[in-house]
C-alpha cells in the first residue's frame, strides 16, 4: 500500500449523528456534547487504545470540526509575488527537524477557513494543512510566513488519495487516525480509503435532517453496493455505550 492505513474513530448517537445540530463547530459546543453523550472518560480512553494499538503518526480532521460555515475570517494581506513557488509542498526544516516532533495533526482546509487557529495541535504533534491548487495565494503565503507546513494535492479541493500518498512518501506516515466529522470521513469512504472503523455509540438519539452524521457523502446509485465490513470486536459498557470495531472488506 503506497498510502497510510486509515483508521476512523467516531463518537455517535444511536442514529449515527456526530453532532447535535448543523453548522456548529466542536470548539463552541464541546462541553454540552460531552454532557449529552455521557461517560466523559470513555472517548479519550478508546483514543488512547487506538494510539497504542495502531501507533498512528498522524491525526486527520476536516475544517468543519473547528469552524462554522459562516465564521468571520481575518483578512490576509494581498500577495503580489510569484505565486508559482507557493503551489509546491511546503515542509520547513524548522518543523521537520524539530527534536520535539513526533507526529502530525493533519487538517483538510483548501479554503483557509481555519486560518485563525494555527498552532501546535498537541505535545509533539504539529499541524499540517492539506490544500489544493484553488487555495488562495494569500493563505499559502500566510502559512509560509508562519513556517506552517502544507501539502498541495488536488485542483479544486484536496485530492485525498494523493494527499495520503504524499503523507506516506514524504513524511513516512504509515497509519493515520481520522477523528474528523461526517463529511471528511464520508469523502474518505467514497474514495475507498478507509481500512478500519471504530464507532463509540452513545445511548442517545439525536435525529434531524441536516445534522452531521457518520460518513456524510453522495448517495449510492441503484447499482452500487455499500461498503462491506467485517466485525473485529464489540464491547458494551455500564452506562449503555457500545464500541464497535470493524475492518473494511476489500473486494
Ligand atoms: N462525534 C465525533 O466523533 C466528531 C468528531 C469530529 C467532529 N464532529 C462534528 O462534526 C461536525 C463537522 O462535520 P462536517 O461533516 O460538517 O465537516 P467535516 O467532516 O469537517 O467536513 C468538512 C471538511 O471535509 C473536507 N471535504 C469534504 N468533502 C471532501 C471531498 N470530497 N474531498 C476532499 N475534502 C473534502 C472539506 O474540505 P474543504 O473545505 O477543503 O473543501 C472540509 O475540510 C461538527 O459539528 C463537529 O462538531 C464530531
Amino acid at each position: 500500500m503506497d498510502r497510510p492505513k486509515v483508521v476512523v474513530y467516531q463518537e455517535a448517537s444511536v442514529d449515527g449523528r456526530v453532532a447535535y445540530t448543523p453548522d456548529v463547530s466542536m470548539l463552541y459546543v464541546f462541553g454540552k456534547w460531552r454532557g449529552m453523550m455521557g461517560d466523559s472518560t470513555l472517548y479519550p480512553e478508546l483514543m488512547e487504545w487506538i494510539k497504542s494499538t495502531h501507533h498512528p503518526q498522524a491525526f486527520l480532521e476536516g475544517s468543519g470540526t473547528f469552524v462554522r460555515k459562516d465564521c468571520k475570517l481575518d483578512d490576509l494581506p494581498l500577495f503580489h509575488g510569484d505565486t508559482q513557488q507557493l503551489y509546491g509542498d511546503f515542509l520547513p526544516d524548522s518543523v521537520l527537524k524539530d527534536p520535539k516532533l513526533q507526529g502530525w495533526g493533519v487538517l483538510v482546509d483548501s479554503k483557509g477557513l481555519c486560518r485563525n487557529l494555527l498552532a501546535w495541535v498537541d505535545e509533539g504533534i504539529h499541524g499540517l494543512i492539506l490544500v489544493a491548487k484553488q487555495t488562495s495565494p494569500e493563505y499559502l503565503a500566510d502559512l509560509q510566513r508562519k513556517e506552517y507546513p502544507y501539502l498541495v494535492a488536488g485542483e479544486e479541493r484536496v485530492n485525498l488519495p494523493l494527499a495520503l500518498e504524499k503523507l506516506r512518501t514524504q513524511l513516512g506516515v504509515t497509519c493515520i487516525c481520522s477523528a474528523g466529522g461526517g463529511k471528511i470521513n464520508g469523502a474518505l469512504l467514497r474514495a475507498g480509503l478507509v481500512d478500519e472503523i471504530n464507532i463509540l455509540v452513545c445511548p442517545v438519539v439525536i435525529g434531524g435532517m441536516e445534522t452531521p452524521s457518520l460518513f456524510d457523502s453522495p448517495d449510492l446509485k441503484i447499482d452500487d453496493w455499500p461498503t462491506k465490513l467485517n466485525l473485529i470486536s464489540v464491547q458494551s459498557y455500564d452506562e449503555g455505550h457500545v464500541w464497535f470495531r470493524y475492518e473494511v472488506i476489500r473486494e
